[in-house]
């Protein structure tokens, strides 16, 4: 039976000041998931974890994106899909991206890579739909792609990448659910005009300081006006935990995704560890469990080992 395993990575979406469009892959974690190509047009989900995740294949992410993908194909073929979710569902790490993005993967790798990476990320928003309500792309594109992309537009979908310079993360993950559906009905649909001027200022400088490989500039656009005031409300000690990360030397970051986890950008490795102590000195404090991450910028995309 022909079957491809592969390794879709965990993602930070918003990257603070870019929401729905900007995000970044990461290093680690990564679910495992193995796509089998079956000869009767159908979807099968099977889960190995214990997360309760919903297995007909309509009401499960990476299902729902196996079919868009089938939508496609004329033969009479299906997949089957095992999936071992290590990245936990509600972290704000990309866990319905994972799925989804590593879903349409593995069925392209079966097909012989009939689709572009971009028809990839298109497919895979079919699946990002039924976990957060909305389609955005802003956690699928750097699954797909790796490294730090752009979405600058859904429709037609135009993904940008974006060269950056080497970049430690340090992520903390409170053990509590926020679910992406919920984090959005916070947002006001309008922003004044004044805080969308400072964002799109703060996006365009961003992704300059991020080519330019300017650690300062980086540092100075990673400001949020739209979503972290009102969904850092959500994050106990929130204010802490950054303003220990800065003290610790962290350029800066901010919710990653719609949260719980919080993410960090450091120059290096040591740095980075220096702000995982500061973040766990803060929640040790809570009485709220919590998991710590360094890792780095995942520059493939989605692993094939
Ligand atoms: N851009 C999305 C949001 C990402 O912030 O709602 C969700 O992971």
């Amino acid at each position: 039976m022909k079957q491809t395993t592969i390794y879709p990575s965990a993602t930070v979406a918003n990257m603070v000041c870019g929401f729905d469009v900007l995000g970044f892959a990461l290093e680690e974690p990564c679910d495992k998931m193995t796509v089998r190509l079956l000869n009767e047009k159908t979807v099968r989900v099977v889960h190995h974890d214990s997360y309760g995740l919903p297995t007909q294949p309509e009401k499960n992410v990476a299902g729902v994106a196996l079919q868009a993908v089938l939508n496609q194909v004329k033969e009479n073929i299906g997949f089957e899909v095992e999936i071992t979710k290590v990245i936990k569902p509600g972290s704000g790490i990309g866990s319905s991206a994972a799925s989804a993005a590593g879903a349409v993967y593995g069925a392209n790798i079966l097909l012989g890579n009939i689709f572009s990476k971009t028809d990839l990320v298109r497919l895979a928003m079919f699946g990002e739909e039924v976990a957060s309500g909305a389609q955005h792309a802003d956690n699928i594109a750097p699954c797909i792609f790796g490294g730090v992309t752009l979405v600058r537009s859904l429709h037609p979908l135009d993904v940008v990448e974006v060269d950056f310079p080497e970049l430690q993360v340090t992520v903390i993950h409170p053990q509590l659910e926020i679910k992406t559906s919920e984090a959005r009905k916070l947002l006001k649909p309008e922003v004044p005009l004044g805080n969308a001027v400072k964002q799109w200022a703060n996006v365009g400088a961003l992704v300059a300081g991020l080519m330019k490989h300017d650690y300062e500039l980086i540092t100075r656009s990673l400001h949020d006006y739209v979503a972290e005031p009102v969904r850092s409300a959500l994050i106990p000690r929130f204010d802490e935990l950054k303003k220990h990360s800065l003290e610790a030397g962290a350029l800066g970051g901010g919710i990653s995704g719609s949260g719980p986890s919080v993410f960090m950008l450091s120059k290096n490795a040591n740095t980075a560890h220096r702000v995982a102590d500061a973040m766990r000195k803060v929640y040790n404090e809570t009485g709220v469990d919590f998991h710590v991450h360094v890792t780095t910028i995942n520059r493939k995309g989605v692993k094939e080992k």
